[in-house]
């Protein structure tokens, strides 16, 4: 068992590695439990390959959890069953499932009854590496993606990396354009373990993952304590978002949300070239990367400049019109860059054509 500590001014917290049945998990449960109805919410799907995992705390709500179902309505349908099961204020949420499930149980839970504890226990990659971890809970507004929402952190994140071996191929791929996006941005060492690790990452070889896990959730700890509501440096984790985003948007989320990031961190890798913020070796190196781990790095034809620009104005970092975009200087740093001509996002996004 390995654990991490989150050390924030209010909410601190462990992010625990273990097993979904260990002593830990269970004795980190109770140790929130405060006597009131324990709610998990979870997928159908998972409830099917993991049955005594979904059931084995409280009652369970189950949701989709799909882009378009990640929305007010479903917020209200789960506070309307937590009222039903007999939740109150005592009550502990226990988000069992991905990404969306853990920011709709993490939003769900700061509203109902002014605001109640949850625990993450992520079964995604992308959950595992990023989404659980820094307290970001919200859903979708017909606008824009995750325009709805609040901090809320969770009192543990309780991460089981075996959950993986039953993900399809799509879905680590879905986690690795996150993975790919802490190294190029915020780590050159574990740029460099991805590099030197391809296949083991092609074949899921849970070791490295454990570790490739831990990594990531390092990364992100350190930069979370800095910077918990991101007024600064946590911007810096939205590195490939912003394009992303909006190739998300544009595809009708077709494209999952982390290959979303991949085909973003190529578009901001062709502006950084232009503004001449890295090195074209550098970008070579994370471009022959992601085609190693079959992540995707085009633009499609179809998905116009003018749309995605529109969706990219509506993004969370812009600033009285302006966009803010996460770039990269080097393996492993980045900046955020404001007052970006338009006609070089232009330039950047047409090199990334397919
Ligand atoms: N996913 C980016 C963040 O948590 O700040």
């Amino acid at each position: 068992m390995k654990k991490l500590h989150i050390k924030l001014p209010h909410d601190s917290y462990d992010i625990i590695f273990d097993e979904w049945d260990s002593p830990e998990f269970e004795k980190t449960v109770a140790e929130f439990d405060r006597g009131g109805q324990i709610l998990t919410v979870s997928e159908r799907k998972l409830q099917k390959l993991y049955p005594l995992a979904a059931y084995r705390y409280g009652e369970l709500f189950l949701l989709q959890g799909t882009e378009e179902n990640k929305s007010m309505a479903e917020i209200e349908r789960l506070l309307e069953c937590a009222v039903e099961k007999g939740c109150d204020r005592k009550s502990l949420f226990i988000a069992f499932g991905g990404g969306i499930v853990g920011d709709m149980t993490g939003f769900a839970s700061s509203i109902f009854m002014r605001g109640i504890d949850f625990i993450q226990v992520p079964t995604t990659l992308l959950a595992m590496v990023d989404s659980s971890v820094g307290g970001k809970t919200g859903v979708n507004l017909a606008s824009g993606k995750n325009l709805a929402g609040a901090f809320h952190q969770p009192k543990a994140v309780l991460t089981d990396v075996h959950f993986l071996e039953t993900l399809p191929e799509r879905e680590i791929r879905n986690g690795l354009g996150e993975i790919v996006k802490y190294g190029v941005g915020l780590s050159k060492d574990l740029f460099e373990l991805l590099e030197n690790n391809v296949e083991g990452l092609k074949n899921l070889d849970l070791e490295l993952y454990r570790k490739v896990v831990y990594d990531c959730c390092e990364v992100k700890c350190s930069i979370v304590q800095q910077d918990e509501k991101e007024q600064g440096v946590r911007a810096l984790l939205n590195l490939g978002h912003t394009f992303g985003h909006a190739v998300e948007a544009v595809s009708n989320f077709e494209i999952t949300h982390g290959e979303a990031v991949a085909i973003g961190l190529v578009c901001a890798g062709e502006l950084a070239l232009r503004l001449n913020l890295w090195r074209k070796d550098d970008f070579d190196r994370m471009y022959s990367l992601m085609l190693k781990l079959g992540l995707p790095v085009k633009l499609r034809k179809e998905w116009k400049f003018d749309d995605m620009m529109k969706i990219m104005l509506h993004d969370k970092k812009t600033e009285s019109g302006k966009l803010k975009i996460v770039l990269p200087t080097s393996i492993g740093s980045s900046i955020v860059e404001k007052n970006i001509p338009e006609n070089l996002i232009r330039e950047s996004m047409e090199a990334c054509r397919e």
